[in-house]
C-alpha cells in the first residue's frame, strides 16, 4: 500500500514536469507541419570535427543509437508495412539527430526491453514505458515526454461499468505492463497475460475474457479496429512515459535529457504527438 502511494506521488511529480514542459494541445495546434521538415533535415554539424574539446562525448557522437521497443502499441510504435512508425519512433529519431546518431529500432517482447537495455544490446528502451518505482530499481529514466492513463475496455453490452464491477471477472493485460500490475491489485479477479495488447482485445471480442486493462491511446486504436467494444470512462492515475537507459549510462542520459528539453521547448515533441493523436 505504502509503495503504491509513493509511486503515485512520483508519477504526479513527473506529470507536473511534463505538463510544465508541454504546452496544451490547443496552443500547439499549429505545430504538426513542422515535424515533416524536421525529418528531412539532417544535422550537418555532425561531431567529426569536435575532437579536441569533446573527448568525453566522443563515444556517443556519431554511430548508432539502438532503440528497443515492442511495436504493437499504436500510436506509440506499430508496423506500417515492414516499417516501425509512431510517436516514440519519431521522437527517438529527433533525439538521435540531435546527438548526431542514427536510430536503429529493434522490436522485441515488452518484458525483454529492460533486459536488453541493461545488457547493452540496446541503448534506449522507448515503448510507451511508464516510469515506475520497480523499474527505477533496474534502469534510469529520462525526463518524461508525455503522460497516459490506464483504461478498462469491455464489450458494448457488458454489465461492467467500472473497476468495482471487476470482482469475479477475468481480465486480459499485456504481460509485464502497468496494466498487468494494476489488474493484479484488484481483488478476486483472474488475470490472463498476453504478449500483445491486441491479443487481449481479441480475446475480449470473442468473450474469452471480460475486460482488458491497457493504456488509453492504444486502447482507442484497438477498440476502433475491433467490433462491439467500448472504453469505460472511469479515470485512473496518470502515468508518465519516459525513455529507459542502463543505470551506468549517465552520459547518454544527460545528452538525451538535453535533447528532450530542446525538442520540448521548440514544440517538436508536441508536434509529433499531435500528428498521431487527434484531440476529441
Ligand atoms: N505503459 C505501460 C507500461 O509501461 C505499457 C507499455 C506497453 N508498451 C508497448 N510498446 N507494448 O507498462
Amino acid at each position: 500500500m505504502k509503495k503504491k502511494v509513493v509511486g503515485i506521488m512520483l508519477c504526479a511529480a513527473m506529470t507536473a514536469a511534463v505538463m510544465a514542459g508541454c504546452s496544451s494541445k490547443e496552443t500547439a495546434a499549429e505545430a504538426p507541419a513542422e515535424t515533416e521538415a524536421l525529418e528531412e533535415e539532417t544535422e550537418e554539424e555532425a561531431p567529426a570535427e569536435a575532437e579536441e574539446e569533446k573527448e568525453a562525448s566522443e563515444e556517443s557522437a556519431g554511430g548508432t543509437l539502438i532503440m528497443a521497443t515492442n511495436a504493437y502499441f499504436e500510436p506509440y510504435e506499430y508496423y506500417e508495412g515492414d516499417q516501425i512508425v509512431g510517436i516514440d519512433v519519431e521522437m527517438a529519431n529527433a533525439v538521435a539527430q540531435k546527438l548526431g546518431m542514427e536510430l536503429k529500432v529493434e522490436d522485441m517482447e515488452f518484458d525483454s526491453i529492460i533486459p536488453a537495455v541493461n545488457s547493452g544490446k540496446a541503448d534506449i528502451g522507448v515503448a510507451g514505458m511508464t516510469v515506475t518505482e520497480d523499474r527505477l530499481a533496474n534502469v534510469r529514466f529520462t525526463k518524461p515526454y508525455t503522460t497516459a492513463t490506464q483504461v478498462i475496455i469491455v464489450q458494448e453490452g457488458s454489465e461492467i461499468a467500472g473497476k468495482d464491477d471487476l470482482s469475479g471477472k477475468t481480465i486480459g493485460v499485456q504481460l509485464g505492463t502497468t496494466g498487468d500490475i494494476f489488474a493484479s491489485d484488484i481483488e478476486n479477479v483472474s488475470i490472463e497475460q498476453y504478449n500483445k495488447g491486441m491479443d487481449a482485445v481479441q480475446a475480449l471480442t470473442t468473450g474469452k475474457i471480460d475486460a482488458v486493462i491497457i493504456d488509453n491511446e492504444p486502447a482507442k486504436q484497438f477498440v476502433s479496429k475491433a467490433e462491439g467494444l467500448k472504453i469505460l470512462e472511469e479515470e485512473f492515475v496518470t502515468e508518465a512515459y519516459a525513455i529507459a537507459l542502463a543505470k551506468d549510462n549517465e552520459e547518454l542520459l544527460e545528452k538525451i535529457n538535453t535533447a528532450l528539453d530542446e525538442l520540448t521547448a521548440d514544440g517538436t515533441i508536441q508536434g509529433i504527438i499531435d500528428k498521431y493523436i487527434t484531440a476529441e
